[in-house]
């Protein structure tokens, strides 16, 4: 007999039933005492993901306390560009630093060729969760979109307004078009990797897809992530997509139809009734409780996760935040909303109501 398929594999196919999903974005982090303790360990965050046995343990982590539906590879998307020969920093307290392209010329100077080399101990990582983990808990593997991985690329780190980035592609568009190419090729052959070693489902993160009016969204954020979308595809054709365009607004639903992803992450701004009527028929929504609620636990928390689950729990949906995991929250409250999730599924009133 064949297992069963797993809840979160269940909710990407489109199927519904009473067992609603849960795994939050940075579910491992320094919220987590065990987590700060490894990063201590490690010397420094890029060397904890580095180092396989380290990230395996990491990734693991928020299982064993929260027993959640799902592993995310610890990792990070500017494991990328660090691969492409450029200098990454993650200094605490400071967000990230990535060494700047200078000038339009930079780009054809990326190092392409070293690409798995450089991220061979992430695919042992997941050689090594792969075996590890437990019952219907599903592994995802994720990259940056080629936009949001582009503005740290040329901004230096975190972008304020994007007017560098912005400026590049409105003064040379061809160099700019040729970055998000580069960013394309590079980020589909590491999904496909991932696969090969053991993802079960992919996320992309567009996190800053906000900051893009409509014709530049269109053309910098969804058109790169159907093509990366396209070429995963060909290579595994079963592995479901989640793409999480975070401040898209409206054109999360142009997002979902064109990139043709299996999952659409939504953040706490979308309307709970416009997503469940314009896109849960052909689309599996995950989100889209706000991190802060999470920080703040309680029946603030629990009011807002329950009119989540009262909108979108039958589903297809997968629940999760609207963004990462603040690092000062309390692992306590992250434990809360799982019951309250769980608790949910087998509430009889819900269950009735789901057959009729
Ligand atoms: O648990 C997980 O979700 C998996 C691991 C993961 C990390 N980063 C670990 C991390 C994932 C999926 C990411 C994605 C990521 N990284 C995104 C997209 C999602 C989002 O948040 O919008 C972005 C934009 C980044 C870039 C990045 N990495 C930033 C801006 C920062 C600094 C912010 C901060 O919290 O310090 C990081 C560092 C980072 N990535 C940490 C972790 C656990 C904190 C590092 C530490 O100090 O220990």
């Amino acid at each position: 007999m064949q297992a069963p398929l797993k809840p979160l594999l269940k909710a990407l196919k489109g199927e519904s039933g009473n067992a609603v999903p849960i795994w939050l974005m940075r579910q491992a982090g320094r919220y987590l005492p065990e987590y700060r303790e490894l990063r201590s360990r490690a010397g420094g965050f890029l060397e904890l993901c580095f180092d396989p046995a380290l990230a395996a343990e990491a990734t693991l982590q928020p299982l064993r306390r929260f027993g959640l539906d799902a592993a995310i590879i610890f990792s990070d998307i500017l494991v990328i560009p660090h691969a492409l020969g450029r200098k990454v920093g993650f200094a605490s307290g400071e967000g990230p630093f990535v060494e700047p392209l200078a000038d339009e010329a930079s780009v054809e100077r990326l190092r392409r060729d070293r690409l798995h080399e450089e991220l061979a101990p992430i695919y042992e990582v997941i050689d090594r969760v792969a075996g590890l983990l437990p019952h219907g808990t599903s592994l995802i593997g994720f990259a940056g979109a080629p936009w949001t991985v582009a503005s740290y690329m040329v901004e230096g780190g975190t972008a304020r307004d994007f007017a560098v980035i912005k400026g590049w592609a409105y003064r040379n568009p061809e160099a700019f078009e040729r970055l998000l190419a580069v960013l394309v090729e590079a980020t589909a052959a590491y999904l496909v990797r991932q696969v090969e070693h053991g993802a079960e489902v992919l996320q992309i993160f567009e996190s800053w897809a906000g900051a893009l009016a409509e014709r530049e969204f269109q053309q910098w954020s969804i058109e790169p992530v159907k093509g990366i979308v396209a070429r995963v595809r060909k290579s595994c054709p079963d592995v479901p997509i989640i793409g999480f365009p975070r401040g898209a607004g409206y054109g999360c639903l142009r997002f979902a139809g064109e990139t043709a992803v299996n999952g659409i992450g939504l953040d706490p701004s979308i309307p709970l009734a416009w997503a469940a009527h314009e896109m849960q028929h052909r689309c599996t929504l995950q989100g889209n409780l706000d991190p802060v609620l999470l920080l703040v636990g309680g029946e603030p928390m629990k009011r807002e996760a329950v009119r989540i689950l009262s909108v979108w729990g039958k589903g297809p949906f997968i629940f999760n935040l609207g963004h990462g995991v603040l690092p000062t929250t309390p692992p306590e409250h992250v434990a809360a909303l799982v019951e309250i999730v769980r608790n949910w599924q087998c509430d009889p009133a819900d269950a009735a109501q789901s057959q009729t």
